[in-house]
């Protein structure tokens, strides 16, 4: 008899995950000549989702979007996730949708300021730049590689409306302070947790804390959809206007593929159109399209249900460098974590201290040469990249005043000593869930001789 149409799916489905478990065998007893900073750990559950969503012919973010969708934003405790094509969408949906008409007398004008951090990725920068908003920089502390709290009153201006800033590298910015500062001035505050997705503040997810939660899900951080990411809100304006700036700027709400949810199609007045022009060709806000497909959502959704697991991993390789990196304090500065934080390491940062008798210059190349993959914390002092030596962009440095970006000078990059200091002195290396407690103690070990070579 003719196999049918849901046992051939199964059939290929138990396929792709027995191939999926030999592939993985085979990379495990390969020899590791090189410990990546970062890296993604696929495998059944991810191929034979892949091949199931392939099987829909559906393309488009359909039922394993709407399952991750919702997935996301109960595993987090949040109302609404929107997912999107990756981590930097979800920041310039982010930023954007504080800037859309849906948030009325409350929405961001051109020229009000954000709050910021020099030390960090670009892309929790350029939304701000993005929406004509102008990004105001804070310096960063050391150890904690976030900003420096103390530094951040004395930087708001009767301008400054909202905070972005970005959880470095897994290990969250003291959420009670920023809250507090933020309640007082009525600010909006982002919450970049590309680099923090499991990281808790008490009890509370990064990301559930500020008005906006953002994630990567690039291979590099916890959980992947090769590209993706994802903003949540529990604020139902916030969720219209990304959902929104997402789909075109368009009004409706419907998802791919289906039509009239709001049972008002044909019924309404909006802006100067016919009255009951077709809803779905309305459009509100100046969008984009930053959609993801099915296939994303479908890895994402088998990546969601080992995050736990991958947590655990990075949390127990990150405390194998904490204990065998210990002794070499008077040369490295390890990573400080707030008493409130529980971090989701995304690497492991270390400095190199001023005094010591070798420089990051120098032991960077040493670990790389000895298979040890090193990162650094992405721009340095983002003030001295040619992003804002390349193009008119109005900035505000600390207390300063606005100026064009063009003009800025060294006398304005040292106003920011510790991302100057991050930029010299701090890199980090990998405690993804693709290392090993082997790994780990490898990465020690090849410290501890650069180390001993360098103080014999
Ligand atoms: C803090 C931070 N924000 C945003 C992004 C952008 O994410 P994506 O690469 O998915 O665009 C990254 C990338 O690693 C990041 O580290």
């Amino acid at each position: 008899m003719a196999k049918t149409k849901e046992q051939i799916r199964a059939e290929m489905k138990k396929l792709a995950a027995e191939y999926a478990d030999l592939d993985r065998q085979e990379k495990l007893n390969t020899e590791k000549k090189y410990i990546p900073a970062s890296g993604k750990n696929l495998g059944a559950e991810e191929l034979a989702n892949m091949i199931d969503a392939s099987l829909d012919m559906w393309l488009t973010a359909g039922r394993f979007n709407n399952e991750f969708e919702k997935s996301f934003a109960n595993k987090l405790g949040e109302k609404y996730a929107m997912t999107c094509n990756s981590g930097s969408s979800a920041n310039l949906l982010a930023m954007s949708a504080l800037t859309s008409p849906i948030l009325g007398k409350d929405a961001l004008k051109k020229g009000d300021e954000v709050i910021s951090v020099a030390a960090g990725f670009p892309t929790t920068v350029t939304p701000i730049i993005q929406n004509g908003l102008v990004p105001v920089f804070v310096d960063s502390e050391i150890g904690t590689y976030n900003i420096k709290i103390e530094d951040i009153e004395p930087a708001i201006s009767p301008k400054t409306r909202a905070i972005f800033l970005a959880h470095t590298l897994g290990n969250m910015y003291d959420m009670d302070a920023i809250m507090d500062i933020a309640a007082r001035h009525n600010l909006f505050v982002i919450e970049d947790s590309c680099d923090a997705l499991g990281a808790k503040w008490n009890d509370k997810y990064a990301g559930t804390i500020g008005n906006i939660g953002t994630f990567s899900f690039y291979p590099a951080h916890h959980i992947t959809m090769g590209e993706g990411g994802a903003v949540i809100t529990n604020n139902p304006k916030i969720r219209k206007a990304v959902l929104s700036f997402r789909d075109w700027g368009r009004d409706c709400y419907c998802n791919p593929g289906t039509d009239n949810t709001c049972h008002k199609r044909f019924d309404l007045q909006y802006g100067a159109l016919p009255h009951g022009y077709d809803h779905k060709y309305v459009y509100s806000n100046i969008g984009y399209n930053l959609k993801v497909t099915d296939w994303q959502a479908a890895i994402g959704l088998a990546q969601l249900g080992k995050l736990d697991s991958f947590l655990d991993m990075r949390r127990k390789n990150a405390e194998v460098l904490n204990k065998n990196l210990a002794d070499l304090q008077d040369y490295l500065i390890l990573p400080k974590i707030a008493d409130k934080c529980t971090p989701s390491w995304f690497g492991y940062l270390i400095s190199v201290k001023p005094e010591a008798p070798f420089t990051k210059q120098e032991m960077v190349p040493y670990l790389e040469q000895n298979g040890i993959g090193t990162r650094n914390l992405f721009a340095g002092n983002i003030l001295r990249q040619p992003i804002l030596k390349n193009n008119d962009v109005a900035v505000r440095v600390g207390n300063g005043p606005v100026q064009n970006s063009r003009d800025l000078t060294e006398a304005d990059y040292v106003k920011l000593p510790g991302a100057d200091f991050i930029m010299h002195n701090t890199f980090w290396v990998g405690v993804a869930q693709n290392n090993t407690t082997q790994d780990m103690e490898k990465t020690s070990s090849v410290i501890h001789d650069f180390i001993n070579q360098k103080t014999r």
